[in-house]
């Protein structure tokens, strides 16, 4: 019984022995990676605010409160660079000017485009706003070539037809200003997109776009029969529109016009020169990411800007009889030179733009944007770890009082002096700032032209409210009733 008490002994000293430097250099090896994260984090100096609880974080805060007072509450507590934790994603918010720049303009390749997964799988995930880099430079040179002013003058008539066909069904009538103002919107984005196109291939885009659009507003379960589901399907069937319309130009040999046209171009371009300079041959998928990833990014904004603007000037009529001044002043040089609206007439509308700068700084339709931190980053004296999500708030830099005086005051006469740099930016900064302003801003330009001349609109209902969906709104699209201007509302 001692023997087998002393040999059990012995083996379990033996046992101690040999397990327990094995046990405590697995729980070393097991602690050093949360020692050396514990170490490098311990001496940097994260932003100040709240992470909130775990994984949720400040999630239900945001989706709650109107992110306005999200924003300006913590901005008021932490000041301009603050952190919190949105569906267990770390992120610094931003609202000065100077560090937005940093994030966005000169440490820019510190910090990559993030979007959901889900989003990026709809829209495409080699279309130009996912890209950093080298690709991102070439993609974004083509995309850009085609909405200079130089290129995008040669599409006011196109603008302007339009305009002129749409607006006079809407007389008499009430109408949901966003509902109007995307078929408006997208109207002009595919044309830009394909330069010419058949009406029943354009009917086809539009009724796939139309599903891929309410697919990506709603919860992404990929699940037979859920919104997602379908926007997906009609995702490929896209694809497939316009591969054809691609095969079609190749078989004529004609590039044709638009954003497809440039980039179909490129792509020849290449084949024939063999040239170095162009890294990169572009897929039809990467065409076709790229096509339906401008018609996205040009859509709903635009519509917004569009909505926002009808709004500002129903509720302001003096600014309303100074636009309609200026434009039957375009009107009447247009009626005794016997011709249609030009660009030259578009540059000639100064009180009508200051108008438009203050519907974007106002509305601020893109309240922020998305970045990632691809290293630690040490920015104004705090650390940014890897891998966090930083948001430059475009919304509370356009609402501060110490740029913008007075700042919920719709005050065009502001942008008579140029806004401080880095305080404006309705369409973002740096290298993914927006190609499409130009053409956003012909689009407000030439509808306010024909609208104010002749017609003149009421909201029907609530008057005030905004909705998000997914850009901010007047509450239900803004429901008016247009009548032509020679009229008085009953
Ligand atoms: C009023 C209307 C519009 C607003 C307010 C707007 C706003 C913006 C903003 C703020 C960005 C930068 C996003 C970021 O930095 O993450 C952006 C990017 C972009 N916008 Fe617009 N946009 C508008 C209209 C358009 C139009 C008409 C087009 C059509 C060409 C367009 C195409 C794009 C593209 C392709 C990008 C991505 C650029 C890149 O990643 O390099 N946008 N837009």
């Amino acid at each position: 019984m001692q023997a087998i008490i002393i040999c059990l002994d012995y083996s379990f000293l033996h046992t101690l022995f040999i397990i327990t430097p094995l046990l405590l250099t697995s729980f070393f090896l097991l602690l050093t990676p949360f020692l050396q994260w514990w170490h490098h984090h311990s001496h940097k100096k994260l932003p100040p605010g709240s992470m909130g609880w775990p994984y949720l974080g400040e999630t239900l805060k945001l989706y709650t409160e109107n992110p306005n007072s999200f924003f300006s509450n913590r901005q008021k507590r932490y000041g301009d660079i603050f952190k919190t934790n949105i569906l267990g994603c770390p992120c610094v918010m931003i609202s000065s000017p100077e560090a937005a720049r940093i994030v966005l303009v000169s440490e820019a390749h510190l910090f990559k485009p993030t979007y959901p997964p889900s989003k990026e799988k709809l829209i495409g995930p080699e279309a130009v706003f996912f890209q950093q880099g080298a690709y991102h430079s070439m993609l974004k040179r083509l995309v850009q070539a085609s909405f200079l002013p130089s290129t995008i003058k040669h599409s006011v008539s196109q603008v302007d037809q339009i305009v002129t066909k749409m607006v006079p069904t809407w007389a008499n009538t009430t109408i949901n200003t966003l509902q109007e103002m995307k078929k408006y919107a997208f109207e002009v984005a595919a044309i830009s997109a394909f330069g010419e196109i058949k009406e029943v291939e354009m009917e086809e885009i539009r009724e796939l776009y139309r599903c891929l659009e309410n697919g990506y507003n709603s919860y992404p379960l990929h699940l037979p029969g859920t919104a997602y589901w379908h926007a997906m399907k009609a995702r490929k069937h896209l694809n497939e529109s316009i591969r054809r319309i691609i095969e079609r130009r190749k078989e004529s040999s004609e590039s044709g016009g638009g954003l497809l046209g440039v980039l179909l171009e490129a792509r020849s371009e290449k084949k024939k020169k063999k040239k170095k300079k162009m890294m990169y041959e572009l897929s039809d998928s990467q065409v076709s990411d790229n096509l339906i990833g401008v018609i996205f990014a040009a859509h709903d904004t635009t519509a917004s800007a569009l909505t926002w603007v009808l709004k500002y000037l129903h509720d302001n009529t003096n600014l309303l009889e100074a636009v309609t001044k200026e434009q039957e002043g375009i009107k009447n040089k247009l009626a005794i030179e016997n011709r249609g609206l030009s660009w030259d007439d578009t540059r000639q509308m100064p009180f009508t733009t200051r108008v438009i700068q203050e519907t974007l700084r106002s509305a601020s339709i893109l309240s922020f944007t998305f970045r990632e931190a691809v290293t630690d980053v040490e920015l104004e004296g705090y650390t940014i770890p890897k891998g966090w999500k930083v948001l430059p708030l475009f919304r509370s830099i356009h609402h501060s009082a110490h740029f913008f005086p007075h700042p919920d005051k719709f005050d065009p006469s502001r942008f008579e002096v140029p806004p401080r740099p880095n305080t404006y930016m309705p369409f973002g900064n740096g290298v993914h700032s927006c190609p499409g302003s130009e053409l956003a801003k012909l689009e407000l330009l030439v509808l306010l032209h024909h609208l104010t001349i002749s017609y003149r609109w009421k909201v029907v209902g609530d008057e005030d409210g905004i909705q998000y969906g997914p850009f901010p709104v007047p509450k239900h699209g803004l429901p008016v009733k247009i009548i032509p201007r020679n009229k008085i509302f009953t």
